[in-house]
């Protein structure tokens, strides 16, 4: 027996089965590819209809037929029940299907009852994710790379759950880098504690700074930082408390920066937590002959089974392959990055029972994940790995990102400045709201605009930071999406009573079927955002759901109609603000009732 439940397929998935029934009643299985289906996508012209499929363009060389008459054997054979009129052909032999206004009608209502999910389905099947992000160095300065991979990070954790997975968050902190030999002797000699117990981050970051200018022009003061690292990694007392203390108040420090986010991590694995488990994973790579000796330090070489370009451990120079390990450990004994993370994927699979693990990391680690993945490959691990790099943020001057004296920019500063700008535009729109409404009004928009700037874009895409672009109140913003949100609010607070369930469905206006359209969109586009780990799919939706809701606000009078009318935009308003509040919740960015 099936177990019936509730599930709302979604229009796409809708027509496309219809559609496959067509044609398998039209071109014999024989005659198709194996485990053909017919695709339907969105229409980008509504002049097109609401969906297409250029299927029987597709399949038309195949079976030797016109395209265009073999369209109208499929339309002719579609059984559209009540959900479309009768598909059209347009060009070359596109089929296009109109929506007709019962099935709109019927899924606004049906989407009005789901009120938690709001159309998206659950990912079949549901993985145990690790999501690997943030991830920023103890002592050094989490630099824009660090705030791109906790936004994308974080929204793609979100989405994830969302879509029913299982998500694990791990900020994989580096925390046993070779900055601490530098660290460990400026705590000893430059520290200002106070400072160190205000802003940890802050300190040790100058800390660092100082002592690394230093060692730069002295090779006799490196010698003496080095000194105090190899006591800390050889268990020295004094250099380990000192080392826990600096760790634990960076923690403290970055933790206020990921509530004031609204980031969250199950665990804080950072890089030490594996240095245990090094020496051992070493050894056992070299019995299972995946890595060898070479000049004294432990390396994986290629095993040549893939072609040279496609082999990490190969790069080409000057024309000729030379090869290009991957070190785990050091002549001198010491371990690696490569080393941990590899140790990393195995504690994840064993404890955690992780299916994927996904990486949100800076492309110029390209490389080390290359290396990575094809050394997991070869041990025999089937998790499916991914990384998933992105490009830098540059400034106004289309350069790296950097403050007026050259450093890297700082998150928290980021966050301030947006914070302080956000509130000088509340100040100005809507002075009379009270200092408290200002400020949690200011934070929300201020770091939303931060988040939606890097989310909007494509990850890879180097984006140009410009804060008047990102807090504008028009175009593809956080504030021009807040704004609509608070708009579908503010109709209920002027009729003095909140959203009712109930009430008769009518679509008698355009821009009214336009917008039930685009909202129910939200179950294609939200399990679409994974396939690529693509948020700003997502973010372009949303600026769509905005659009078509401010048409829809100009072409609809919603107080002033009446009767099935009234209610109906009603509905609309309610859905809308539900879509647009949970899909800025799956980019992490928080709605306000006010602007
Ligand atoms: N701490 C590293 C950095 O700042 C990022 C770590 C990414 N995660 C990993 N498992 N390697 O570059």
């Amino acid at each position: 027996m099936l177990t019936h439940y509730f599930r709302m397929q979604t229009f796409a998935q809708i027509l496309s089965q219809k559609l496959n029934e067509a044609l398998s009643k039209v071109v014999s299985s024989d005659d198709l590819p194996e485990g053909f289906q017919a695709d339907i996508d969105q229409s980008q012209n509504p002049q097109f209809g609401d969906y297409q499929s250029n299927v029987a363009m597709v399949l038309a060389k195949r079976v030797k037929r016109n395209p265009r008459e073999l369209a109208a054997e499929i339309i002719e054979a579609f059984e559209a029940g009540d959900i479309c009129d009768a598909p059209e052909i347009a060009g070359p032999g596109f089929i296009n299907f109109r929506l007709s206004s019962a099935a709109l009608e019927n899924r606004l209502a049906d989407l009005l009852a789901d009120a938690k999910k709001l159309g998206v389905g659950a990912a079949e099947p549901e993985k145990t994710i690790v999501i690997d992000f943030s991830a920023p160095n103890v002592a050094k300065p989490m630099h824009v790379g660090h705030i791109r991979s906790t936004i994308i990070g974080d929204s793609l954790a979100r989405i994830a759950g969302f879509l029913g997975h299982k998500v694990i968050a791990d900020n994989h902190i580096g925390d046993w880098g070779t900055q601490f030999g530098m660290i460990l002797w400026g705590w000893k000699n430059i520290l200002n504690h106070d400072a160190m117990e205000e802003q940890p981050i802050e300190e040790l970051v100058r800390v660092y700074r100082e002592v690394n200018s230093k060692a730069k022009a002295d090779l006799h003061f490196r010698e003496t930082c080095k000194g105090e690292l190899v006591k800390l990694q050889g268990g020295d007392e004094e250099n380990l408390a000192i080392w826990e203390k600096c760790i634990e108040l960076s923690r403290q420090g970055l933790q206020k920066i990921y509530d004031r986010l609204d980031v969250h991590f199950d665990h804080w694995l950072g890089e030490s937590f594996y240095n245990d488990q090094l020496g051992p994973l070493v050894e056992k790579l070299v019995e299972e002959g995946i890595a060898e000796e070479s000049d004294g330090a432990i390396c994986v070489f290629s095993d040549n089974k893939a072609e040279k370009k496609d082999d990490p451990f190969y790069k080409n120079e000057n024309d000729e392959w030379v090869p290009l390990p991957f070190l785990i450990r050091k002549s001198d004994g010491g371990f690696l990055y490569g080393t941990t993370d590899l140790a990393t994927v195995d504690y994840r699979i064993s404890e955690f029972g992780a299916d994927s693990i996904w990486y949100v990391v800076g492309a110029p680690q390209q490389l080390h994940f290359n290396q990575l993945f094809a050394t997991t490959e070869r041990r025999g691990i089937e998790t499916d790995l991914q990384f998933i790099p992105f490009g830098s943020i540059l400034g106004k001057d289309r350069r790296m990102l950097r403050t007026r004296d050259g450093e890297s920019v700082q998150l928290v500063d980021v966050l301030n400045e947006s914070v302080d700008r956000a509130r000088a535009i509340i100040e100005e729109k809507n002075p009379e709201l009270s200092d408290e409404e200002k400020a949690d009004i200011a934070e929300a928009i201020g770091i939303g605009a931060v988040k939606y700037a890097e989310l909007s874009q494509f990850r890879m895409t180097d984006y140009v930071f410009d804060w008047d672009t990102m807090l504008a109140l028009k175009g593809n913003t956080a504030p021009y999406l807040l704004n609509a949100y608070v708009r579908t609010r503010a109709i209920f607070r002027k009729m003095g009573k909140d959203f009712e369930e109930g009430g008769e469905i009518k679509l008698t206006e355009q821009a009214e079927k336009n917008l039930v359209l685009k909202l129910a969109q939200f179950g294609e586009v939200v399990p679409s955002v994974l396939s690529d780990f693509r948020p700003n799919a997502l973010a372009a939706y949303l600026y769509e759901v905005a659009t078509s809701y401010h048409k829809f606000w100009e072409a609809c009078p919603v107080l002033q109609s009446e009767g099935a009318v009234r209610d109906t935009r009603l509905m609309l308003c309610e859905l809308t603000g539900r879509v647009l509040k949970c899909g800025l919740g799956l980019l992490g960015i928080r709605t306000i009732e006010k602007m």
